[in-house]
């Protein structure tokens, strides 16, 4: 496909002071894609739990422009100067925020008066590391779904009414599980898109609120 939107500029990550940053992979740009894909649909208030470099918001924010507010939330305090950096080489603003994915709505409410939010990204990897430095990238726990399981309850409550959720997994995360549970919620799942990147299968799942 032929992006009308170029990937944002990245080049200061995984090196210098951002050497123990998250460098954006095979998932960071088949979330983008399908954000691009879905831009029309894009709303003003966008929350991202695990920025890493900041390149996914950053790209929101040159699609959706500057009427939005971008929270980028991270544990790795590396991760929250480098998602500052990207915003500044990229001409966009983004507002890191370095704090634990369960303490969101406290700061969403901080930078946006409301108590909700119209556009979650999240993105976790596998491993069984507990840390907020690079290996904080790959945390995963068992089926890789340690952070994950604990987002997803918040990530129920705090979505918009016409908001969306993208959530990326491999297969050992169940993503049809992940369907299951956020729909007991009150949230709808579908597969967005995806993709296989050497030994993984990555999806994008798109939610929504049920309508009733
Ligand atoms: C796999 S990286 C993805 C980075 C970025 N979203 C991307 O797609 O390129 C996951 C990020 O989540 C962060 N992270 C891990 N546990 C977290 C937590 N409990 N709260 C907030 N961020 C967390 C890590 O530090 C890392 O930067």
């Amino acid at each position: 496909m032929c992006s009308a939107f170029p990937t944002p500029l990245y080049s200061h990550v995984g090196r210098g002071d951002f050497r123990d940053v998250y460098e954006p992979a095979q998932d960071s740009f088949l979330l983008i894609d399908a954000l691009e894909k879905d831009a029309e649909r894009l709303p003003c208030v966008c929350l991202e739990v695990g920025s890493g470099s900041g390149v996914v918001s950053a790209f929101l924010a040159s699609v959706v422009g500057p009427s939005a507010v971008y929270i980028c939330t991270d544990v790795n305090p590396a991760a929250a100067g480098c998602t500052a950096t990207t915003a500044s080489c990229n001409s966009v603003s983004l507002q890191p925020v370095l704090t634990d994915l369960v303490r969101v709505h406290t700061h969403t409410h901080t930078h946006t008066g409301k108590s909700d939010a119209d556009l979650l990204v999240f993105r976790q990897r596998v491993s069984s590391m507990q840390s907020r430095g690079i290996e904080a990238s790959w945390a995963g726990g068992e089926r890789g779904r340690e952070v994950t399981d604990r987002f997803l309850p918040a990530a129920a409550q705090l979505l918009s009414q016409r908001g969306l959720f993208y959530l990326v997994t491999i297969a050992e995360n169940h993503p049809e599980e992940i369907v299951e549970l956020l729909g007991q919620r009150g949230l709808e799942g579908e597969l967005c898109s995806s993709t296989r990147a050497g030994n993984e299968r990555l999806s994008v799942l798109r939610f929504s609120r049920r309508q009733t």
